[in-house]
């Protein structure tokens, strides 16, 4: 697989402060954080049961955050999919440029393998926490990723410090000291994130540990800033914004494929410019076993579908776009193992073409979340067609599922941008309006004396 060098596409220079935050709901309340989408060659992604396995080398979305006292200044994936966060902590076989010295912060503290936290078991960690052995008795995580690579750790706490003025909070994190990459090329050592910080609704997320009951992000395309918001009224800190809210699917017992703790909410339809696909109703909602839910999950970058669902949204793409591209024609050719709805075009053509593209809509219960122009192509890195590499190849940013192991619909950050995101715990619901991020972000920072 091609990899692209380390690149940073968004960056944000202020850290603010929401001085005039509402809520005594969170501690967190009123945070606001600058929010970046990067490359990482080697953020390794957490092993996932088989509803939401991860793919490799995607560009993850992050944000700085200061750790321990003194504070350490580090990089974490912000990721609603997983729960508990991790950091790589001082050991030397970390590909990360900026590991976490937990011997040099004062308030850094291992979980002892006696305490009831280290009998958790979520969903992130294939075998449960385990007791070192003697004399640390520390409470060891072990990791197995999904792209071979593996991590080792202890279960720690530490404060953690997000946006300007807000006070350290303590958290319980995997402090990871040993690092196994699955390959040791060069780009995989410039991965630049220390760790990740663990959104969703689990006990040991950061979220749930920090009694946060509501945060918003607005990811900016291109080179434009991006926020991130923790705690306080989402709305009233947002730009004057129509948010349309769907609610968070909760189901009564446990299903094996089924991820209770993700931000799951129901898919209804799926539209290609004004054509709704015909799709079955229960191909969109999770089957008897859990599988088919459909999670919104900033730590994966693009949009999966069943396999039921992707066909003929690709059918339907294809036809609707054949005066505009022309199909890369080569059935063996798939992207990152799931997109295969691949084009082959210069890239002057696909940036006449992109505003002529139809709109490809995500009809969820309440709200849709529309994709357009060029939001719905991905440029494949290193890959060049015809007479002097003129043609680049171009994919649907929307993958197949079954192909990448998955049994889920996972709505990706890549199809979030430029749209006011809020998780909304206290109301069990998740809402979107289509905003300029760019925009929405500069007026926070001068709103909030940034
Ligand atoms: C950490 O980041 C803050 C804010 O960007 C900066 O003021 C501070 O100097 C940094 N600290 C270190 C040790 O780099
Ligand atoms: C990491 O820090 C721990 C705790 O201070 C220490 O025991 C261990 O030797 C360190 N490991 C490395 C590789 O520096
Ligand atoms: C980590 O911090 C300890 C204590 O301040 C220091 O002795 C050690 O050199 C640091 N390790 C690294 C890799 O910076
Ligand atoms: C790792 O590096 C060694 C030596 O630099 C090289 O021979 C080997 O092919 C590399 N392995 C991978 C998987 O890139
Ligand atoms: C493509 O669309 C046209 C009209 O929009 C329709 O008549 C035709 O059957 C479609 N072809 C396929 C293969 O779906």
């Amino acid at each position: 697989m091609e990899m692209e060098p380390l690149l940073l596409l968004l960056c944000l220079p202020h850290v603010a402060h929401a001085a005039e935050a509402a809520g005594r709901e969170a501690r967190l309340a009123g945070t606001v954080l600058p929010l970046r989408v990067q490359q990482l060659a080697l953020a390794p992604t957490q092993q996932a049961p088989a509803s939401r396995l991860r793919l490799r080398h995607d560009v993850s979305l992050t944000v700085p955050v200061a750790v321990g006292a003194p504070p350490q200044n580090v990089t974490m994936v912000l990721d609603t999919g997983s729960e508990l966060s991790w950091l790589l902590c001082n050991g030397s076989s970390a590909p990360s440029a900026q590991p976490f010295n937990a011997s040099a912060s004062f308030t850094y503290g291992a979980v002892p393998c006696a305490s009831p936290e280290c009998r958790w078991r979520g969903r992130d960690l294939p075998v449960p926490p385990f007791c070192a052995a003697p004399p640390s008795n520390s409470c060891a995580v072990s990791l197995a990723y999904a792209d071979a690579s593996s991590a080792d750790g202890v279960l720690a706490a530490d404060t953690f410090l997000l946006g300007g003025g807000s006070p350290p909070v303590p958290a319980l994190f995997g402090c990871v000291t040993s690092y196994s990459p699955a390959t040791n090329s060069s780009e995989a050592q410039a991965a630049t994130a220390t760790g990740l910080l663990g959104m969703n609704r689990g006990s040991l997320s950061f979220v749930t540990q920090t009694a946060t009951r509501r945060f918003a992000y607005c990811i900016a395309p291109g080179d434009g800033p991006g926020i991130l918001v923790l705690g306080g009224d989402g709305v009233a800190l947002a730009p004057p914004l129509e948010l349309n809210y769907t609610p968070l699917i909760e189901i009564s017992r446990p299903l094996p494929y089924f991820d209770r703790v993700a931000y799951s909410v129901q898919l209804e339809g799926i539209r290609v410019g004004s054509a709704l696909l015909p799709i079955p109703e229960s191909v969109l909602a999770p089957d008897h076993t859990g599988a088919g839910q459909t999670m919104v999950d900033s730590g994966t970058q693009f949009t999966f579908l069943l396999a039921d669902a992707y066909a003929p949204l690709k059918a339907e793409f294809v036809n609707q776009t054949r005066a505009l591209l022309a199909p890369l024609g080569e059935p063996d050719f798939v992207f990152q193992g799931a997109f295969d709805a691949c084009f082959r075009a210069p890239e002057a053509r696909v940036a006449a073409a992109s505003q002529l593209l139809p709109e490809v809509a995500l009809v969820l219960r309440g709200v849709e979340v529309a994709i357009a122009g060029e939001k719905l192509l991905y440029r494949v890195p290193g890959e060049r067609r015809g007479e002097s590499g003129a043609d680049a190849v171009w994919c649907l940013t929307f993958g197949n599922s079954d192909m990448a192991g998955m049994s889920a619909y996972v709505i990706g950050h890549h199809h979030q941008q430029n749209v006011w995101v809020e998780y909304d715990l206290q109301n069990s619901r998740v809402g979107f309006a289509p905003a300029r991020c760019d925009l929405a972000t500069q007026r926070l920072v001068v709103d909030t004396g940034a």
